[in-house]
């Protein structure tokens, strides 16, 4: 293909561009998607005519509106509730509940009087109306549209005007003006892009779902995360029941709130008290620790637990679930080191009850007592609780939000906590607080006997 100075070829896979055309994108490895484009410079070389520039301190000082759905689990992780004309996206694994907490978000808004209109690329009329069936729909009316083509759902938004409209999903969704499959990245920015130009002008609150993807041909909700205005994220552990909805970007108030939902025969149903929730089934036996992780701005009790069991054949075996199996390992081999902990022979399973990722630090010295209770055979007691990060030295270091944490557990009910020494808090009632140094202090504190180190008096 001959090149024009003004021409550029862009990939319509992964929207990498090129001075030079060429049968495989250098970029993805994708063959013949190169494409042949004008430069956006070159395209426009007319002289704009000057902005109109607003002085800051003069724009009214009037609150946001919000619309709230009345999940109050929800509305918290929004900051109050959706802001009208944003644009919201709510990212999420394939089957995680990303399409059932939108219908009870939307159900939410219709019943306060909010219309809403339904987009679904992905499933019929007959399938939503059963889910939303299910969900007990109450007096909410909601609209629905089946469609795919973007210009097509813009015409209808622009026609009915709906405060809300939910589109699922953004992968399934395709503008005639880029020449791309469906779910490829030129497709999926380019439908987020004439989306937010068409919803600015209505005040329409746009809900869009993204399926979270492997490397591969869909692109990702992280590729649009710049473009909205909120980025929710729905995780969990698809064994497990419970969901997390974590904010990660929001333009009009923090991102620090998360809002935790059991999955139930009828839909997400909000956890008022996670902790207790995760606490409820807990068992006096070895191998269990509970300790208190932060997530966003709000603290939660977790139970850590693990089994240890001596190696029959070959390497041992170590397996996380909820923490990162890296750090499993070093924290074994910490334990070895400056513990006094033979594991070198062991197998290790660690699991947090639940169904919880923990991506903190600060359950370390949780994740060794539980090992070393295992390795024992020895019960640590259900009121006891430790947080600190354990460092290769075998220190346990400082984490963040210690008061925010021993409360939380005082409200628990927990009476000893094993915390990091040096640690400024102000220990609440009824409470004992452990400051330990290294996690051979720990080890001991609860009386398993560490190589070494002579055991306290009673
Ligand atoms: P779905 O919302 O379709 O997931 P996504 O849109 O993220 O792909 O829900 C997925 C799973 O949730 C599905 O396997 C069944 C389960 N589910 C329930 O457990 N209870 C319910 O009330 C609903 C609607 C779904
Ligand atoms: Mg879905």
């Amino acid at each position: 293909m001959a090149k024009s100075p003004s021409t550029v070829f862009v990939c319509s896979h992964c929207d990498a561009q090129f001075p030079k055309w060429s049968g495989r994108c250098a970029e993805c490895g994708q063959w013949g998607t190169l494409v042949a484009q004008l430069k956006p410079a070159a395209a426009s070389k007319t002289t704009a005519p000057a902005g109109r520039v607003q002085a800051l301190h003069e724009i009214s000082r009037e609150p946001l509106t919000r619309l709230a759905s009345g999940m109050r689990e929800v509305d918290r992780t929004l900051g109050g509730g959706f802001v009208p004309g944003s644009i919201v996206l709510l990212g999420g694994d394939p089957g995680i509940g990303k399409s059932t907490l939108v219908l009870q978000i939307a159900r939410g808004l219709a019943g306060q009087k909010q219309s809403v209109l339904y987009v679904s690329g992905e499933e019929s009329a007959a399938q939503v109306g059963h889910r939303l069936r299910r969900l007990d729909p109450g007096q909410a009316t909601i609209d629905f549209l089946g469609e795919t083509n973007i210009e097509t759902i813009i015409a209808t938004i622009a026609k009915g005007r709906p405060n809300v409209v939910v589109i699922d999903s953004v992968q399934t969704m395709t503008t005639a003006d880029a020449p791309a499959e469906a779910g490829s990245m030129t497709q999926v920015r380019a439908v987020t892009a004439k989306l937010m130009a068409a919803i600015k002008t209505t005040s329409t609150t746009a809900i869009l779902i993204g399926h979270v993807t492997k490397e591969g041909a869909m692109a990702g909700p992280k590729a649009l995360e710049h473009l909205v205005d909120v980025v929710l994220y729905l995780e969990g552990d698809k064994l497990s029941a419970y969901r997390l909805l974590r904010s990660v970007k929001n333009r009009f108030g923090p991102t620090a709130d998360v809002g935790v939902f059991d999955m139930r025969e009828r839909g997400l149903v909000e956890v008022v008290n996670p902790s207790r929730a995760w606490l409820a089934d807990r068992q006096h036996a070895p191998g269990a620790v509970a300790t208190i992780i932060l997530e966003g701005s709000r603290p939660f009790a977790v139970e850590i637990q693990a089994l240890t069991n001596p190696t029959v054949f070959g390497l041992p075996r170590r397996t996380a679930a909820g923490i990162d199996l890296n750090r499993l390992q070093l924290l074994i081999a910490v334990l070895t080191r400056r513990g006094g902990l033979p594991m070198s022979n062991h197998d290790v399973y660690v699991n947090v009850v639940g169904g919880l990722k923990i991506s903190e630090r600060s359950c370390d010295l949780a994740v060794c007592l539980a090992i070393a209770s295992s390795f024992r055979d020895r019960a640590v007691a259900p009121d006891v609780l430790a947080i600190g990060e354990v460092g290769l030295g075998g220190e346990v270091r400082m984490v963040g939000h210690l008061d925010q944490r021993l409360r939380e557990a005082a409200s628990l009910g927990f009476a000893r906590m094993i915390i990091p020494v040096g640690a400024k808090v102000k220990t609440p009632d009824r409470i004992t607080v452990v400051p330990v140094a290294t996690i051979a202090d720990a080890l001991q504190e609860f009386g398993a006997p560490t190589r070494g180190a002579k055991p306290r008096p009673a």
